[in-house]
């Protein structure tokens, strides 16, 4: 089956908003030819930092990670393209942004594991609840 319309969740995360590196980020993806969908910024509630977040509620890091997606505005995408969701990672690098290869996003502009600029869905499934999560159709 062809993935030429996969679609992915990106969120640029407060850093890269409070940074003024919103037009950077989606330039990269913009660059690779990937097609922007939707956007839209928004204050993350608890709440919805706590669903986004689900899989990482039992982790140490999870209260940090929470306290920091709620403290700015964020922008959410959904990217569309061949393969999206594996490319978006691909260029968004490591987790860790210290061990993230240069010409990758967290490898050129971030440095801390917390503060690391972006998101990016892991899979079909993970894609599909985010897309909804954060853009759920209004009526
Ligand atoms: P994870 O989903 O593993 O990483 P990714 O964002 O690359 O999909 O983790 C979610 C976020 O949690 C990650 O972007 C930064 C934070 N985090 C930490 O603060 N410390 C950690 O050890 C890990 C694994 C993640
Ligand atoms: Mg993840």
């Amino acid at each position: 089956m062809s993935s030429q319309n996969e679609q992915t969740f990106v969120m640029v995360k407060p850093d890269g908003v409070e940074r003024g590196l919103v037009g950077e980020i989606i330039s990269r993806l913009e660059n690779k030819r990937l097609n922007l969908r939707k956007i839209t910024m928004l204050e993350v509630s608890k709440e919805l930092a706590q669903t986004h977040y689900q899989e990482h509620r039992d982790k140490p890091f999870f209260n940090d990670l929470i306290n920091y997606i709620t403290s700015g505005p964020v922008v959410a995408m959904v990217w569309e393209g061949d393969n999206v969701i594996e490319v978006v990672r691909k260029l968004i690098g490591d987790t860790d942004p210290k061990k993230a290869a240069p010409g990758t996003i967290r490898g050129d502009l971030a440095l801390d594991i917390t503060y690391n600029l972006v998101h990016g869905s892991d899979s079909e499934d993970t894609a599909k609840r985010e897309i909804n999560l954060f853009f759920r159709p209004t009526n």
